[in-house]
């Protein structure tokens, strides 16, 4: 079973850097605001630089990921600041509105400068959000499924406003990140868990 909640006794906590990037009224804030808080606001000022949260998912009775989570900017003035928060990140979010062809156009844009400039080994999910919508819909799911498949990039269709699919996404990518499996119980007689660096965080939401 997975679950966004505290960690159990006794797991390791991976801690990993994530971003969301994406244009501006994409719904990225909305998206973190329901990964983190379970709520959603009809309406929402714009972000302005960048917000820091943290989620954890529980993976198993072992395994806790807790997400440092840079929900940036999509306003073109903000762009210059975004290498500062995708710069060693282990994963991305790269979010566009299942309602704006353009906005697929310019999540495009941005998994071009991460494959050019970030970590070779980052963790990319691209994220159709406002999945309930569909009545306005100009991005087919297969079109951007296809483009998805072809660059190697984990897809979702998701709605900040319903949750549709918005755990299932932090989810998916914990699932492919480089994790810390918990030492068998013999081995671990002789290790001095506090040199190790190990500690054990809830959600700090
Ligand atoms: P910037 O901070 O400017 O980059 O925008 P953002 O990508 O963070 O967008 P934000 O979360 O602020 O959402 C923009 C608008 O879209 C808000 O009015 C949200 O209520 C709305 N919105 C976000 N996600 C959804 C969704 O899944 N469905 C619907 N119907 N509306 C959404
Ligand atoms: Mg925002």
């Amino acid at each position: 079973m997975s679950a966004t909640s505290r960690a159990a006794p006794g797991s390791r906590v991976n801690s990993f850097k994530l971003v969301l990037l994406g244009e501006s009224a994409v719904g990225k804030s909305s998206l973190v605001l329901q990964f983190v808080k379970g709520q959603f606001d009809d309406y929402r000022e714009s972000t302005i630089g960048a917000a820091f949260l943290t989620q954890t998912v529980v993976l198993d009775e072992t395994t806790t990921v807790k997400f440092e989570i840079w929900d940036t900017a999509g306003q073109e003035r903000y762009k210059s600041l975004a290498p500062m928060y995708y710069r060693n990140a282990s994963a991305a979010v790269v979010v566009y509105d299942i309602t704006s062809g353009s906005s697929l156009e310019k999540a495009k844009s941005w998994i071009r400068e991460l494959q050019r400039q970030a970590d070779p080994q980052i963790v990319v999910a691209l994220v159709g959000n406002k999945s309930d919508l569909a009545e306005r819909r100009e991005v087919e799911t297969e079109d951007a499924q296809r483009y998805a498949d072809e660059e190697n990039l984990l897809f979702m269709e998701t709605s900040a406003k319903t949750s549709e699919n918005v755990t299932a996404v932090f989810e998916a990518i914990a699932k492919k990140l480089p994790l810390e499996k918990p030492k068998p119980a013999r081995a671990q007689n002789n290790v001095n868990l506090q040199e190790q660096g190990t500690t054990q965080e809830g959600c700090a939401c």
